[in-house]
């Protein structure tokens, strides 16, 4: 399949009327802690169970996904919002048929946007809420004003930690900062937490529950536990070349967890919240509100 073939299966419009994608927003509190490879794997994951699936690359400057991917957009968000592009422009075509947006310079320019602005990117974001069944936005390092206002926006958070001391700290320094905000209360948010980089079964499990337990406790926040990866030389290896594990590896224990993960995000999570998707356009609608 050529580059052009593959990109009009991911922008085949199926006039899928009134449809609207599930938006995933990947985060964590501590950098470094395999976000842009969860985010890479399951996306590639969920395509081969038939999901027509997006990345958003919300982690400017570094353009990690677009490296792990092997691919260099030619345009990002900002040509779609300031130089009048089409969304079948900035949409690149990964592997398995995934396609791409790069964010270009940030978030943050996005708060300086006009109404008409704003207008036409939610307009491209509903185009692309019926051309995509989930779009997965890898947020960046850190947590500045612009990240917690897409992850208040967002109905359901995919919060990756490792059982490094400090990752557990940070993802919980997250958290507390998100529940200063009435929002996330109000959208009754859903967090996912995986656990990335453990040694077994029982050490995501342990990571979870610690994690879990202070989370109650103090914030009285609730979390679903989505699973673990495990620490994969391979994914390492894979990342050298360049190439996300899920293609190099097809038997790595990473990819087999990144399956047994994408498996239960189709079949668990959705049917046991009953919640009904804003999509991607509603997303962004709600992000613009909140604007600080
Ligand atoms: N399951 C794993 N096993 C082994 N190494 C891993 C695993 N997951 C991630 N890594 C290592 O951690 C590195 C960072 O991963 P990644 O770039 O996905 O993190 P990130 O959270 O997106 O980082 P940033 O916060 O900088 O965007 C990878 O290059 C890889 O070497
Ligand atoms: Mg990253």
């Amino acid at each position: 399949m050529d580059q052009a073939e593959r990109l009009r299966n991911i922008v085949k419009k199926q006039n899928k009327k009134g449809h609207l994608a599930r938006v995933i927003t990947v985060t964590s509190g501590k950098g470094g802690v395999g976000k842009s490879n969860v985010s890479v794997n399951l996306a590639i994951q969920l395509s081969r169970l038939n999901k027509r699936v997006i990345i958003l690359d919300a982690d400017f400057g570094l353009a990690n996904v677009e490296i792990m991917l092997g691919i260099r957009p030619k345009y990002n968000l900002s040509d779609l919002i300031f130089r009048g592009m089409d969304l079948e422009d900035v949409v690149s075509a990964g592997p398995e048929n995934i396609g791409f947006i790069s964010g270009g310079s940030g978030l943050r320019e996005l708060t300086n946007l006009n109404k008409d602005q704003i207008q036409n990117l939610v307009r491209m974001m509903y185009e692309l809420d019926h051309i995509a069944d989930i779009v997965i936005i890898d947020t960046g390092a850190g947590i500045s004003s612009s990240v917690v206002d897409l992850i208040l926006a967002s109905s359901e958070v995919l919060l990756v930690a490792t059982p490094e001391p400090t990752s557990i700290t940070d993802a919980y320094a997250l958290l507390k900062t998100l529940c200063r905000y009435e929002e996330f209360y109000e959208n009754s948010i859903r967090i996912n937490m995986i656990a990335n980089r453990t040694h077994s079964y029982y050490e995501g499990e342990e990571l979870f529950g610690k994690l879990d337990t202070v989370v109650k406790k103090f914030l009285h926040v609730n979390m679903e536990y989505l699973g673990y990866i495990p620490y994969d030389e391979k994914l390492q290896k894979a990342v050298m070349r360049q190439q996300p594990v899920t293609i190099s590896y097809p038997n790595a224990v990473s990819t087999r967890a990144m399956l047994e993960i994408a498996l239960f995000l189709e079949n668990g999570t959705e049917v046991s919240t009953g919640r009904k998707s804003r999509g991607l356009s509603g997303v962004i609608t709600k992000m613009f509100r909140y604007g600080r």
